[in-house]
């Protein structure tokens, strides 16, 4: 095993990155029948791991499927991956399996599949980002972790072509997340996040957010965003489990209240920090 093998988990095995291998008849490669997580590990210990197994089993659930472990044998899986103290990422994916032949309908009696690897974290651009705005072309089961993530990869490319490192996706004139975060935008010292539901993903790190806020007693608002006000916004922010809270600078190629991150994603990256360090040095305590 070494930094560009890594150990990871495929079917009750563990084998170096480099030799993991799945059957072509996997119904993940063919058809991108299968659920994903992310999960962030602070301190050697997957961040959040309670909820990030609660919203598998519910994107299990929506696409037909249960959870083929229990907590307990996710957590030997992970323990056993986790290298080190330092930030990182557990990325696991469940597939339908593997069937006899290519058939869109659901074969009885396959096997899922199982993979599980943990990944550093990539440094965050503390600096802020740029975002650009798409019309969201994904399907109606948003809140379905589904590996099937092509108009996602489509949206974020658009962003990467046009300079900026996010699409922010609007539907109906209706802002709702990004191509693989959410989004939440504060207006007069409030912070509004779209409200949870089948058009976006409920965030872990969102609600981490929500909840800091209130803790530092900033009121916070779940509804819908429309365009006009995302454009003005006092603050836009993009959060997910590896990049944390993002604060976007530039939208559309316009500066968001003077191009640098403002002082409410101060406040809550400072907050956001110091739950991180309490967690990292509860671990190691
Ligand atoms: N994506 N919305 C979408 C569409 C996402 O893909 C993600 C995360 C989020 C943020 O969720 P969380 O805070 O639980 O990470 C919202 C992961 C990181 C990914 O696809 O790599």
């Amino acid at each position: 095993m070494t930094v560009s093998d890594p150990l990871v988990y495929l079917n009750g095995e563990y084998l170096p990155l480099g030799e993991a291998k799945v059957p072509v008849l996997d119904r993940g490669f063919l058809f991108g029948d299968g659920v994903y997580e992310v999960i962030p590990v602070y301190g050697g210990k997957a961040f959040r791991l309670e909820e990030h197994l609660r919203r598998l089993e519910q994107s299990l659930a929506g696409i037909g499927m249960s959870d083929p472990l229990s907590d307990a044998a996710w957590s030997v899986i992970f323990d056993r991956l986790i290298v080190g103290a330092e930030d990182q990422q557990i990325y696991l994916q469940i597939t339908r399996g593997v069937a006899p032949k290519r058939d869109h309908a659901i074969p009885a009696g396959i096997a899922p599949t199982v993979f599980v690897m943990c990944a550093p974290i990539a440094p965050i651009p503390l600096a802020g980002i740029k975002a650009i705005t798409v019309t969201d072309i994904r399907w109606d089961r948003c809140d379905i972790k589904a590996i099937t993530l092509l108009a996602n990869v489509l949206l974020r490319q658009e962003a990467v072509e046009k300079g900026a490192s996010e699409a922010i996706l609007v539907r109906d004139g209706c802002v709702l997340e990004g191509a693989a975060s959410n989004i939440l935008i504060v207006k007069d010292g409030v912070i509004i996040t779209p409200p949870k539901g089948d058009t976006i993903l409920p965030g872990i790190t969102r609600d981490l957010v929500l909840e800091l806020a209130r803790e530092q007693g900033i009121p916070t608002e779940e509804r819908h965003i429309s365009l006009v006000e995302l454009r003005g916004a006092d603050e836009i922010w993009m959060t997910s489990s590896t990049r944390e809270i993002l604060a976007v600078i530039e939208l559309d190629g316009e500066p968001i209240k003077g191009g640098v991150p403002g002082p409410f994603w101060k406040t809550l990256q400072t907050a956001y920090q110091d739950y991180k360090q309490a967690l990292r040095a509860a671990a190691a305590g």
